[in-house]
This record gives C-alpha cells, structure tokens and sequence, in this order.
C-alpha cells in the first residue's frame, strides 16, 4: 500500500476567491494547496475588463499569508460587450489568462452573462487568434430544461456549434458533472478539456437529495447521478490530458447557505487536494494524480509545469467545519467539515 506520494506541486484549474473579508477568510486555504489558480471573475460587479482584473490580482495577493508564493491567474468575465481589444491587451500583457463565459443566468452572479454566442463572436475570433483559452460554464438554463438535463443540452445544442465555429480556440468545459460530458471532452480533446472538482466526484443526487436536504452539496452544475460520478472518476483517474484538476470552490456565508433560497457552491478547498488523493487511492490510480493535478492543466494552457513538489501522506486528520470571516459571526460552512480525512500534505518541496 502506498503511504506517500510526491507529485509536482498542483494547480487549481477553477476556483472562486471572492473579494474583502471573505476572500481573507478563504485564499488562505487555496494557496497552501496550490501554486497557481484560476480565478473566476463573477464578483458584484463582475471583474470585466482587464483593468478589473489587475486591480483585483493585486487585491488577492495583498490578502496573501506571509511568504506564500502562490500566483492567481485572472479571467475576465465574458459579456456581450467585451472589447476584443481589451481582451487582447489584457492577454498580451500577461494579466489575463483566460475568458470566462457563463450563459446569462446560468448561475451565482451571472446575471450579465452572455445572452447570445454570436454577440461575442468577435472576441471568440480574437482569442482564437491569439491562443487564449475560453472557460465555459456549460449549462443551458431556458425554462424548458429539466435542471438534470442542464449540461446535456447545452453540450449537444451549443458547445458542439461552437467548437465548428472555432477550430482552433481552446477551450475549457468545467466543472463535468455527467458521463455525457465526460464522452463528449473526450471525443473533442486536445481542442476541448474539461475540469473535475472533488465533490462531483464524491457525491450524488442521493447524497445531496436522498437522506434530508443538504444545502452544503448544492452547487451548480448540480450532482448527478452514480452512473455519472462514476464516469467522472474514470476519466479524472484515466490520466488523459484532456481532465484536469478544478476545484471550483465556492464559498457563501452560511446565512446564504441556510437560507429560503440557498446559494450554489461548495467550499472545498481546506479539503480539496486531500479529497482526490483519497478518490485516486480507492481507484488504485494514485499514481496517475500528478497528471490530472499538476501536469495536464498547465499543457492545455500552455504554460510551465510548476517547479516545486508536493508530498501527501496517508494520515487521519480532522478537516475544520468552517472558516471565519471577519469575526466570529460570519462563518463559511467548510465541505466535509468535522470528517476524518486519511490523507495530508506532509510538505511542499522548495522549488528545483
Ligand atoms: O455552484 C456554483 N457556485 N457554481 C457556479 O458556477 C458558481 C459558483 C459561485 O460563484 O458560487
Ligand atoms: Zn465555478
């Protein structure tokens, strides 16, 4: 039995930081996991532009802790709008990795989202142009569609379009959630990669809906069925370039959380890494984590593989229930908080 893995040091693909008191609360757990992450830009206001971007990467690496080396790398948020050539700008100066696009209303804060793909159309050109990667939150949420359906129907009805349409853009469908998904990044890699988080490993409908309503578990896309988590594992355990590690974590106050109408999102990250090493080692597959968490990304992106190391040692601990924000009040509800989880990071190596 394998007590101890070292793998380059991971990236966090997706992530949400938030901003002020609630991004010091949370980037404090991302950046002792991860070396690089990519932040989602759907704060209120969505960070859009790239003098958005800047400004809010210099917020993020104020709120750092002492000594940390951790980079965020900034997407801005796709609206119908958007300025190719601030895009363009944004990339070319290296503050912007990426371009995020939410259908409008999709989800959490996306109310500006795009309402129409050919509205974008010359942004999309650009970007493919200049090998800039375009992040989707792949759900179709017209009225019609049954919420399990969601990302179905926007891969078949949309995504396929698009990847006609730009032959040579890059993109990201994140956060997979269905074996329907997981066939279709596949059947499209390297052109399209998909991002996996931990929770939509872990749990299912029945695990969210089954035994009492947990609010924690709701996310968007939301957890499917076992036939689905399974599929998910598969491919996050494959070793394929086209799965890739994404947290998606995503915290809201726990009044948000407990609430008449809860907001979607899991806060995963003081478990995130721990969480996959545990689905790697159930599989068998712990040997192929360093590809799925620290090598595959950084290739669809285009960019260096990290230089430091990670060890993760089989050892029981106890994962906290949540995170402060700004005084005791304010609590982030953590996922599996209070659970015992068998694997840590011993250390993280100095770079070579
Ligand atoms: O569950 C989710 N929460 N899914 C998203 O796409 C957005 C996120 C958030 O920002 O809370
Ligand atoms: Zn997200």
């Amino acid at each position: 039995m394998t007590d101890s893995i070292t793998i380059r040091a991971p990236d966090d693909w997706h992530v949400h930081l938030r901003d002020g008191a609630m991004l010091r609360a949370v980037l404090p757990f991302t950046a002792a996991s991860f070396a690089r992450a990519i932040v989602m830009p759907n704060l209120v206001p969505p960070v859009v532009t790239t003098v958005d971007a800047a400004a809010y990467r210099e917020r993020i690496l104020s709120a750092l802790p002492e000594g940390s080396t951790f980079t965020p790398l900034m997407t801005a948020y796709l609206r119908d709008d958007t300025d190719p050539d601030d895009i363009a700008a944004g990339f070319g100066s290296g503050v912007l990795t990426a371009v995020k696009l939410y259908p409008a209303h999709a989800t959490t804060n996306a109310a500006a989202g795009v309402t129409d793909f050919a509205r974008v159309h010359a942004v999309l050109a650009r970007m493919e142009k200049l090998g800039m990667p375009l992040l989707i939150h792949g759900e179709d949420v017209a009225p019609e569609v049954d919420i399990f359906d969601r990302e179905a129907r926007f891969v078949e009805r949309r995504l396929a379009p698009l990847l006609r349409d730009f032959p040579g853009l890059r993109i990201v469908l994140e956060h997979l959630s269905t074996r329907v998904a997981v066939d279709f990044v596949r059947a499209h890699a390297p052109q399209l990669a998909g991002t996996i988080t931990p929770h939509h490993l872990v749990e299912t409908r029945n695990s969210m809906l089954g035994h009492g309503l947990r609010p924690h578990l709701y996310c968007m896309p939301v957890v499917k069925t076992e036939a689905d988590r399974v599929a998910l594992v598969e491919a996050a355990t494959s070793g394929e370039a086209c799965f890739f590690l994404g947290t998606d974590s995503a915290p809201h106050a726990l009044g948000r959380k407990l609430a008449p109408v809860c907001a979607a999102g899991v806060f995963n990250a003081p478990v995130a890494i721990e969480t996959y090493a545990g689905i790697f080692d159930q599989a068998g597959r712990l040997d192929r984590l360093e590809a799925f968490a620290s090598l595959n990304g950084p290739r669809h992106y285009g960019l260096p593989v990290n230089a430091g190391t990670v060890t993760l040692i089989r050892a029981d601990w106890e994962a906290p229930r949540d995170a402060a924000v700004d005084g005791p009040e304010v609590r982030v509800a953590a996922y599996r908080g209070g659970e015992t989880i068998p694997w840590r990071i011993a250390d993280a190596g100095a770079p070579e």
